[in-house]
């Protein structure tokens, strides 16, 4: 019931946001603008129903109580707050994207600032309620699930505008993680679709260290995980505006790599020559190896113990006693 009401006032709240900044003077110059100048075409902008919020104190507030909807309700979807004992817009002055379910149903919004400021957040996102649970939803999956199905692989970035710009550059199995570390739940979504996750972050360690946390998770789900990495001060969205959809496209094919191997670089050069740090760094890749279920594939538990070892310059037989050690 309340969950049915919650997903009412948002689908209100999505088609006003929309007809707001297609309708309204300054929907068109300033929310339209704004998409347009980031190189939006109309067309992805109608696809991903982006909108816009009025710069005005209570604008929606005033639609939704036309409406008659209950402001107990109204509060939980975060679309409006209490300020001064009144009920305010909480996202003025903010262009919209909608954040859908599997079914296109929508969960709530993530409304982002047109200019940066050091005064308010970039993005301010729906709090969780009885429709949104932030852990379980990736933003993009109701667009991306028959392409994700039929290419056999998710790629996973880590923003809205990532996941709308390779859409419009022709790419669309792709979900993104709204910048926080992935969780189970997560990974079993895009288990539904696909055993083949590829992860598309930047470089810089953020991306990378968000990415390295969700790892053993992912594999312990039984994912195939792959990372390109995008080139540092650049992300998909911007980066794929850079170089054209052929030239991305191209990018990734060149730059996927096996994610384990990678995480077993990385910390190979960050062990340097420390014995101390190599047998921590060992023992640590022999429990990620360990994770692979080995019923399911056993082939490539041994090729990774395999490669592994290479990599590591240490005896294969001790690498799969070891593993066996953390096998449970
Ligand atoms: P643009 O700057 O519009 O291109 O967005 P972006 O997606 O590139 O932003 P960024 O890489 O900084 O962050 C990735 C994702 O993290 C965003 O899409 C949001 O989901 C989330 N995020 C970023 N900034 C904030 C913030 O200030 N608050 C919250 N709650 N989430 C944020
Ligand atoms: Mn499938
Ligand atoms: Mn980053
Ligand atoms: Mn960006
Ligand atoms: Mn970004």
């Amino acid at each position: 019931q309340l969950a049915d009401s919650l997903f009412i006032i948002n689908n209100f709240a999505r088609d006003y946001f929309v007809q707001t900044m297609f309708d309204t003077e300054e929907g068109q110059n300033v929310g339209l603008s704004y998409f347009e100048e980031r190189g939006f075409s109309e067309e992805i902008v109608r696809k991903f129903q982006l909108g816009y919020s009025l710069d005005k104190r209570d604008a929606f507030v005033k639609a939704a109580q036309a409406k008659g909807y209950n402001q107990e309700y109204l509060l939980k979807t975060g679309l409006i707050a209490i300020r001064n004992e009144l009920p305010q817009d909480n996202y003025r002055g903010r262009v919209i994207f909608p954040i859908h379910n599997q079914s296109g149903k929508v969960l709530g919004f993530g409304a982002r600032i047109l200019v940066k400021s050091d005064r308010a957040p970039k993005y301010i996102n729906s709090p969780e309620n009885d429709i949104y649970v932030k852990s379980k939803v990736l933003y993009g999956t109701y667009f991306a699930r028959h392409s994700i199905d039929r290419l056999d692989e998710c790629l996973l970035v880590e923003g809205y505008t990532d996941v709308i710009s390779l859409h419009q550059a022709g790419i669309e199995n792709v979900v993104a993680s709204s910048g926080t570390s992935l969780t189970t739940d997560q990974l079993r979504l895009i288990k539904k679709y696909t055993n083949n996750l590829t992860i598309l972050y930047d470089g810089d360690n953020a991306g990378v260290k968000a990415a390295l946390r969700g790892l053993d998770m992912a594999i312990e789900e039984g994912l195939n995980v792959k990372l390109a990495l995008i080139p540092d001060k650049e992300d998909p969205d911007s980066y794929v505006r850079k170089i054209g959809a052929e030239a991305f496209r191209n990018f990734i094919a060149e730059n996927k790599q096996d994610f384990i191997l990678f995480k077993l670089q990385v910390s190979l050069r960050e062990a340097g020559n420390d014995p101390t740090k190599k047998s921590q760094l060992v023992n640590e890749i022999a429990e990620t190896i360990s994770r692979i279920d080995k019923v399911e594939d056993f082939t490539k538990q041994q090729d990774y113990i395999r490669q592994c070892s290479q990599l590591l310059k240490i005896d294969e037989q001790g690498m799969v006693t070891l593993v066996n050690k953390y096998i449970r």
